[in-house]
């Protein structure tokens, strides 16, 4: 017989037909009831057994965290709480778990603070909340594929290992394979990487868009979706060295385009969620709202989780300026009063989390899409206004989140573009292929970062970007 998901016996007619199924056992009650779970689904399937006819040594093994394959006949539950549960006629045990050493992880059915998870994030997939995380991390994924599918959108695996940094950020892990006790040097005492596996100093990537905007001019339409990588010393709840982006790039669209393109594809991708996964969500709905309450009552979010992705799927985001913006965050109440850590004077300063944060929840309680950025707070490539001081930059902010998603119009004119790699010293040589672009046929384009963690944050209500990716990568941390 063909072993069945645990997911797939719930959508199954009990007709007293024989099953297998194969899981680990969550709990084990009254040497009757296992609660069997196989990650295809939040819900556990209730095997009963009928302990006179099992032999003891059997029923032992028949453990909180170990692996069972069972047999028996599906039946409409005689309890509550199930729609089906099976009716055992045999088990195997694949896979002990002894309950003296189950009883030091996480594995013990009790609640574990997210902390303590983390140390075990090898076993933190079998909590209730991981693997609802985790489904929906992968549901948002295929989501995502799915509606650049369906526009056109071609998907470009962009280089991993670069030369060049895409922000200007200089936040790169380097990539070398020379020896770092005795690296070959020039004559000037510097280390010479012409003598480097790539006979140039490389980086892992920081982003994928440079890259993906050739592309964009060839294929008319393509977006990245890959890993990313940035060795930004912030220990944030919503920064890793190692995060997935996803970066459509498209030609001849100005940023109004970009800004309809980026606000369509999040509220697509939201909705295919809502539709999909509904079981995970309510899980972590109650999850949520149970966190909240132990929160000052001031501080506790108004809204279920649920009811946050429907407003956004539902309303329009609020578009304004970055000049309009600093209007609002001078002449506010946190401003006047000092409450901000970086106070707004003066236009031109670089917006914090706590800004972003402010517009979003406090002043608009909506979505924004903050555009037209000073041009020295933001990358070279973004398309200088005719004021000459802003550029078609946008970034869109998230309650709970803030930037969600960073992206521009591109600079597609090449003595614009090659005037401001000079101010900023980026050397030409450097970028020679991304300047080559701007004389074949150069022509309006934009495109725009979102980080997917970020939007597994907002759509699972996590709160720490450590708990929505299986193995962070922070300062201090790679273990697994
Ligand atoms: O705003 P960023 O730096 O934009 C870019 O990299 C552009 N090249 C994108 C483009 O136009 N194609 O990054 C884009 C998004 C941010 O809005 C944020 O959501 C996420 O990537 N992000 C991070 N997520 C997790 N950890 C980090 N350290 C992140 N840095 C950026
Ligand atoms: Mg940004």
């Amino acid at each position: 017989m063909i072993s069945k998901t645990v997911s797939e016996l719930f959508q199954e007619n009990p007709k007293h037909q024989d099953v297998e199924v194969k899981g680990w056992v969550k709990s084990f009650r009254a040497n009757r009831f296992i609660a069997l779970n196989d990650g295809s689904t939040l819900r556990n399937i209730q095997c009963v057994v009928d302990f006179e006819t099992m032999a003891e040594d059997l029923l032992k093994r028949i453990t909180t965290g170990s692996a069972i394959q069972v047999k028996g006949t599906l039946v409409e539950s005689q309890g509550k709480g199930q729609a089906v549960e099976i009716q055992v006629s045999g088990i195997m045990v694949l896979g002990d778990a002894d309950p003296e050493l189950v009883s030091k992880t996480i594995l013990q059915p009790k609640r574990h603070s997210l902390e303590v998870l983390r140390e075990q994030a090898h076993l933190r997939a079998r909590t209730n909340t991981f693997g609802a995380v985790m489904r929906l991390r992968s549901s948002l994924s295929f989501a995502i594929h799915s509606y650049f599918n369906k526009n056109g959108f071609n998907y470009m695996h962009t280089p991993i290992i670069t030369g060049s940094d895409a922000e200007g950020a200089g936040e790169m892990f380097r990539v070398t394979t020379l020896d770092p006790k005795n690296p070959p040097l020039t004559e000037t005492g510097k280390i010479d990487y012409s003598k480097d596996f790539f006979g140039k100093e490389t980086n892992l990537t920081v982003s994928g868009q440079l890259e993906a905007e050739t592309y964009a001019m060839a294929l008319g339409k393509v977006y990245t979706f890959g890993p990313t990588f940035r060795a930004e010393n912030s220990n944030t709840s919503r920064h890793l060295a190692e995060f997935w982006m996803i970066e459509p790039e498209v030609a001849f669209m100005d940023l109004e385009g970009n800004m309809d393109l980026a606000e369509d594809f999040l509220k697509s991708v939201l909705e295919y969620i809502l539709e999909h996964n509904a079981t995970d969500l309510e899980f972590l709905e109650n999850r949520l709202e149970q966190e909240e309450q132990t929160k000052p009552k001031h501080e506790r979010s108004t809204m279920r989780l649920t009811e946050k992705l429907k407003f956004v799927i539902d309303n329009n985001f609020v578009r304004l300026s970055y000049t309009e913006a600093i209007e609002i965050l001078k002449n506010s109440k946190p401003n006047k009063k000092k409450k901000f850590k970086y106070p707004i004077n003066e236009w031109g300063a670089d917006l914090q989390s706590e800004h972003e944060r402010y517009l979003v929840e406090k002043h608009f309680k909506s979505p924004v899409i903050l555009f037209d950025y000073p041009a020295q707070i933001k990358a070279f490539y973004m398309r200088l206004n005719e004021d000459e001081k802003t550029v078609r930059a946008m970034d869109i902010l998230f309650p709970g989140i803030g930037e969600i998603v960073g992206g521009s119009q591109r600079e597609e004119r090449l003595e614009v573009l090659k005037k401001k790699m000079a101010d900023l010293d980026i050397p030409e040589e450097e970028l020679w292929w991304y300047l080559d672009l701007r004389q074949y046929g150069t022509a309006v384009h934009s495109g725009f970062g979102l980080g997917f963690e970020r939007l597994v944050m907002f759509a699972t209500g996590m709160g720490n970007i450590r708990d929505v990716i299986p193995y962070p990568r922070t300062p201090q941390n790679a273990e697994f």
